[in-house]
Protein backbone atom coordinates (compact mmCIF):
# COMPACT_ATOMS: atom_id res chain seq x y z
CA UNK A 1 0.00 0.00 0.00
CA UNK A 2 2.16 3.75 -1.68
CA UNK A 3 -0.40 6.44 0.59
CA UNK A 4 0.13 9.58 0.66
CA UNK A 5 -1.64 11.45 3.87
CA UNK A 6 -2.63 15.53 2.71
CA UNK A 7 -4.01 18.02 4.61
CA UNK A 8 -3.14 21.61 6.52
CA UNK A 9 -1.57 21.32 10.28
CA UNK A 10 -3.10 19.53 12.61
CA UNK A 11 -5.76 17.62 10.00
CA UNK A 12 -4.44 14.51 11.76
CA UNK A 13 -2.19 13.46 9.56
CA UNK A 14 0.22 12.12 12.21
CA UNK A 15 -2.62 10.49 14.28
CA UNK A 16 -3.78 8.61 11.41
CA UNK A 17 -0.83 7.47 9.57
CA UNK A 18 0.36 5.90 12.99
CA UNK A 19 -2.82 4.29 13.48
CA UNK A 20 -2.39 2.55 9.34
CA UNK A 21 1.36 1.62 10.28
CA UNK A 22 0.58 -0.97 12.60
CA UNK A 23 -2.40 -2.19 10.49
CA UNK A 24 -0.62 -2.95 7.41
CA UNK A 25 2.86 -2.70 9.18
CA UNK A 26 4.25 0.59 6.15
CA UNK A 27 6.77 2.77 7.54
CA UNK A 28 5.13 6.60 8.48
CA UNK A 29 7.69 8.85 6.63
CA UNK A 30 6.68 12.23 8.24
CA UNK A 31 9.14 14.96 6.83
CA UNK A 32 8.14 16.95 9.16
CA UNK A 33 9.38 13.98 12.03
CA UNK A 34 12.52 14.07 10.34
CA UNK A 35 12.65 17.39 10.02
CA UNK A 36 12.53 17.89 13.75
CA UNK A 37 15.02 14.66 14.60
CA UNK A 38 17.81 16.83 12.09
CA UNK A 39 17.30 19.75 14.34
CA UNK A 40 17.36 17.90 17.64
CA UNK A 41 20.93 16.36 16.02
CA UNK A 42 22.27 20.06 15.62
CA UNK A 43 23.43 18.74 11.79
CA UNK A 44 23.86 21.59 9.07
CA UNK A 45 20.70 20.47 7.07
CA UNK A 46 18.50 20.85 10.45
CA UNK A 47 20.02 24.47 11.08
CA UNK A 48 18.95 25.24 8.31
CA UNK A 49 15.89 23.82 8.20
CA UNK A 50 14.78 25.28 11.79
CA UNK A 51 14.92 28.69 10.42
CA UNK A 52 11.86 28.21 7.91
CA UNK A 53 9.83 25.89 10.19
CA UNK A 54 9.87 28.33 13.59
CA UNK A 55 9.16 31.00 10.90
CA UNK A 56 5.67 28.44 9.77
CA UNK A 57 7.30 28.27 6.30
CA UNK A 58 8.47 25.65 4.23
CA UNK A 59 11.94 24.12 3.97
CA UNK A 60 13.16 24.15 0.67
CA UNK A 61 11.82 21.53 -1.94
CA UNK A 62 15.45 20.32 -3.01
CA UNK A 63 15.99 19.54 0.89
CA UNK A 64 12.91 17.50 1.42
CA UNK A 65 12.68 16.33 -2.06
CA UNK A 66 16.39 14.62 -1.67
CA UNK A 67 15.05 13.24 2.03
CA UNK A 68 12.47 11.30 0.76
CA UNK A 69 14.03 10.12 -2.32
CA UNK A 70 16.77 8.81 -0.08
CA UNK A 71 14.36 7.18 2.36
CA UNK A 72 11.99 5.43 -0.26
CA UNK A 73 14.79 3.77 -1.16
CA UNK A 74 15.45 1.72 2.41
CA UNK A 75 14.16 -2.06 2.33
CA UNK A 76 11.16 -1.22 4.70
CA UNK A 77 9.39 0.82 1.87
CA UNK A 78 9.87 -2.26 -0.67
CA UNK A 79 5.93 -3.31 0.75
CA UNK A 80 4.62 0.44 0.98
CA UNK A 81 4.92 3.07 2.61
CA UNK A 82 2.68 6.45 4.36
CA UNK A 83 3.92 9.78 3.30
CA UNK A 84 2.95 12.50 5.96
CA UNK A 85 3.28 16.07 5.10
CA UNK A 86 4.94 15.16 1.83
CA UNK A 87 4.64 16.31 -0.85
CA UNK A 88 3.77 20.11 -0.12
CA UNK A 89 4.21 21.49 -3.57
CA UNK A 90 3.59 20.85 -6.79
CA UNK A 91 7.44 20.53 -7.71
CA UNK A 92 7.67 17.95 -4.43
CA UNK A 93 4.44 16.03 -6.10
CA UNK A 94 6.26 16.30 -8.99
CA UNK A 95 9.54 15.13 -8.20
CA UNK A 96 7.83 12.27 -6.13
CA UNK A 97 6.30 10.83 -9.43
CA UNK A 98 10.13 10.29 -11.00
CA UNK A 99 11.39 8.93 -7.74
CA UNK A 100 8.13 6.62 -7.71
CA UNK A 101 8.66 5.81 -11.57
CA UNK A 102 12.17 5.12 -11.49
CA UNK A 103 11.80 2.67 -8.80
CA UNK A 104 8.52 1.18 -11.09
CA UNK A 105 6.24 2.16 -8.38
CA UNK A 106 2.77 3.99 -8.36
CA UNK A 107 0.78 5.65 -6.14
CA UNK A 108 -2.60 3.66 -4.55
CA UNK A 109 -4.10 6.79 -2.72
CA UNK A 110 -4.10 10.04 -1.59
CA UNK A 111 -6.11 10.59 1.63
CA UNK A 112 -7.55 14.42 1.73
CA UNK A 113 -8.47 15.23 4.95
CA UNK A 114 -10.24 18.13 5.67
CA UNK A 115 -11.03 20.33 8.67
CA UNK A 116 -12.18 23.91 9.75
CA UNK A 117 -9.56 26.44 10.17
CA UNK A 118 -10.67 27.64 13.44
CA UNK A 119 -10.50 23.63 14.69
CA UNK A 120 -7.06 23.51 13.13
CA UNK A 121 -5.62 26.52 15.69
CA UNK A 122 -7.42 24.31 18.66
CA UNK A 123 -6.40 21.17 18.01
CA UNK A 124 -2.77 22.18 17.20
CA UNK A 125 -2.84 24.61 20.61
CA UNK A 126 -3.85 21.84 22.50
CA UNK A 127 -0.98 19.11 20.61
CA UNK A 128 1.52 17.67 23.13
CA UNK A 129 4.10 14.86 21.67
CA UNK A 130 6.17 12.70 23.94
CA UNK A 131 9.52 13.47 23.50
CA UNK A 132 10.85 10.19 23.26
CA UNK A 133 9.10 7.76 21.33
CA UNK A 134 6.56 10.82 19.49
CA UNK A 135 3.38 9.40 20.20
CA UNK A 136 0.79 12.64 19.89
CA UNK A 137 -1.78 13.65 22.46
CA UNK A 138 -4.59 16.51 22.61
CA UNK A 139 -4.92 18.01 25.83
CA UNK A 140 -9.12 17.54 25.82
CA UNK A 141 -9.29 15.26 22.71
CA UNK A 142 -7.26 12.62 23.47
CA UNK A 143 -5.72 13.25 26.61
CA UNK A 144 -2.96 10.91 28.06
CA UNK A 145 -3.30 8.85 31.39
CA UNK A 146 -1.36 11.23 33.59
CA UNK A 147 -1.15 14.97 32.53
CA UNK A 148 2.38 15.63 30.51
CA UNK A 149 3.12 11.95 30.58
CA UNK A 150 2.92 9.54 27.50
CA UNK A 151 1.00 6.34 27.87
CA UNK A 152 3.63 4.72 26.21
CA UNK A 153 6.99 4.99 27.77
CA UNK A 154 5.99 7.55 31.07
CA UNK A 155 8.41 9.93 29.21
CA UNK A 156 7.69 13.49 29.23
CA UNK A 157 5.03 15.14 27.09
CA UNK A 158 6.49 18.51 25.22
CA UNK A 159 4.86 20.84 22.91
CA UNK A 160 6.14 21.38 19.27
CA UNK A 161 8.08 24.75 19.18
CA UNK A 162 5.47 25.56 16.08
CA UNK A 163 2.57 25.03 17.94
CA UNK A 164 2.24 28.98 19.20
CA UNK A 165 -1.03 30.85 17.46
CA UNK A 166 1.05 32.87 15.51
CA UNK A 167 2.84 30.80 14.05
CA UNK A 168 0.20 27.97 12.89
CA UNK A 169 -1.78 31.15 11.55
CA UNK A 170 1.31 31.58 9.35
CA UNK A 171 1.64 27.79 8.74
CA UNK A 172 -2.15 28.01 7.35
CA UNK A 173 -1.97 30.19 5.26
CA UNK A 174 1.18 28.87 3.64
CA UNK A 175 -1.13 25.34 3.55
CA UNK A 176 -3.41 27.61 1.36
CA UNK A 177 -1.15 28.91 -0.98
CA UNK A 178 1.36 26.22 -1.68
CA UNK A 179 -0.15 22.65 -0.63
CA UNK A 180 -3.91 23.00 -1.16
CA UNK A 181 -4.01 22.82 -4.67
CA UNK A 182 -2.24 19.51 -4.64
CA UNK A 183 -5.94 18.14 -4.19
CA UNK A 184 -6.54 19.41 -7.72
CA UNK A 185 -3.79 17.99 -8.53
CA UNK A 186 -4.58 14.24 -7.20
CA UNK A 187 -8.18 14.60 -8.05
CA UNK A 188 -7.05 14.65 -11.81
CA UNK A 189 -4.95 11.04 -11.24
CA UNK A 190 -7.91 9.72 -9.66
CA UNK A 191 -6.49 8.60 -6.61
CA UNK A 192 -7.80 10.68 -4.29
CA UNK A 193 -9.57 9.55 -1.30
CA UNK A 194 -11.46 13.20 0.55
CA UNK A 195 -12.66 12.61 3.83
CA UNK A 196 -14.23 14.60 6.78
CA UNK A 197 -11.75 15.33 9.15
CA UNK A 198 -13.94 16.87 11.43
CA UNK A 199 -15.06 13.79 13.03
CA UNK A 200 -13.74 12.28 16.03
CA UNK A 201 -10.45 10.52 15.64
CA UNK A 202 -11.84 6.98 15.77
CA UNK A 203 -14.56 7.98 13.33
CA UNK A 204 -11.69 9.50 10.52
CA UNK A 205 -10.07 5.58 11.42
CA UNK A 206 -12.79 3.72 10.54
CA UNK A 207 -14.06 5.79 7.16
CA UNK A 208 -10.22 5.32 5.63
CA UNK A 209 -9.91 2.06 6.19
CA UNK A 210 -13.52 1.49 4.74
CA UNK A 211 -12.18 3.31 1.76
CA UNK A 212 -9.20 1.21 1.44
CA UNK A 213 -11.01 -1.53 1.57
CA UNK A 214 -13.45 -0.28 -1.09
CA UNK A 215 -11.06 -0.06 -3.74
P1 LIG B 1 4.79 18.79 9.90
O1 LIG B 1 5.38 18.19 11.09
O2 LIG B 1 4.41 17.94 8.77
O3 LIG B 1 3.55 19.66 10.39
P2 LIG B 1 2.14 20.01 9.70
O4 LIG B 1 1.91 19.65 8.31
O5 LIG B 1 1.99 21.43 10.01
O6 LIG B 1 1.17 19.07 10.37
P3 LIG B 1 1.08 18.73 11.87
O7 LIG B 1 2.09 17.68 12.20
O8 LIG B 1 1.10 19.99 12.65
O9 LIG B 1 -0.41 18.15 11.94
P4 LIG B 1 -0.98 16.69 11.69
O10 LIG B 1 -1.87 16.75 10.49
O11 LIG B 1 0.09 15.66 11.69
O12 LIG B 1 -1.91 16.56 12.95
P5 LIG B 1 -1.83 15.60 14.23
O13 LIG B 1 -2.19 14.22 13.84
O14 LIG B 1 -0.57 15.82 14.98
O15 LIG B 1 5.75 19.93 9.35
C1 LIG B 1 6.34 20.88 10.21
C2 LIG B 1 7.20 21.85 9.42
O16 LIG B 1 8.27 21.13 8.77
C3 LIG B 1 6.50 22.59 8.29
O17 LIG B 1 5.84 23.74 8.75
C4 LIG B 1 7.67 22.90 7.35
O18 LIG B 1 8.41 24.00 7.81
C5 LIG B 1 8.53 21.65 7.48
N1 LIG B 1 8.16 20.63 6.49
C6 LIG B 1 7.64 19.41 6.71
N2 LIG B 1 7.41 18.75 5.57
C7 LIG B 1 7.79 19.59 4.58
C8 LIG B 1 7.76 19.49 3.17
N3 LIG B 1 7.30 18.40 2.53
N4 LIG B 1 8.21 20.56 2.45
C9 LIG B 1 8.68 21.65 3.07
N5 LIG B 1 8.72 21.82 4.39
C10 LIG B 1 8.28 20.79 5.15
O19 LIG B 1 -3.05 16.21 15.06
C11 LIG B 1 -3.00 17.50 15.63
C12 LIG B 1 -3.66 17.50 17.01
O20 LIG B 1 -5.06 17.28 16.86
C13 LIG B 1 -3.16 16.40 17.94
O21 LIG B 1 -3.14 16.92 19.23
C14 LIG B 1 -4.22 15.29 17.80
O22 LIG B 1 -4.37 14.55 19.00
C15 LIG B 1 -5.49 16.09 17.51
N6 LIG B 1 -6.39 15.42 16.58
C16 LIG B 1 -6.06 14.67 15.49
N7 LIG B 1 -7.18 14.23 14.85
C17 LIG B 1 -8.24 14.74 15.55
C18 LIG B 1 -9.65 14.64 15.39
N8 LIG B 1 -10.20 13.93 14.38
N9 LIG B 1 -10.44 15.28 16.29
C19 LIG B 1 -9.89 16.00 17.33
N10 LIG B 1 -8.55 16.11 17.52
C20 LIG B 1 -7.73 15.49 16.64
MG1 LIG C 1 2.20 15.67 11.90
ZN1 LIG D 1 6.31 8.11 24.65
Amino acid sequence: MKLILLGPPGAGKGTQAKMLTEKFSIPQISTGDILRAAVKAGTTMGLKAKEFMDAGGLVPDEVVVGIVRDRLQEVDCENGFILDGFPRTVAQADALQVSLQKMDKELDHVISLDVDAEALVERLTGRRTCKDCGRGYHISFDPSKVEGVCDVCSSELIQRDDDREDTIRKRLQVYASQTEPLINYYRETGVLIELDGMQQIKLVQEQILARLQAS
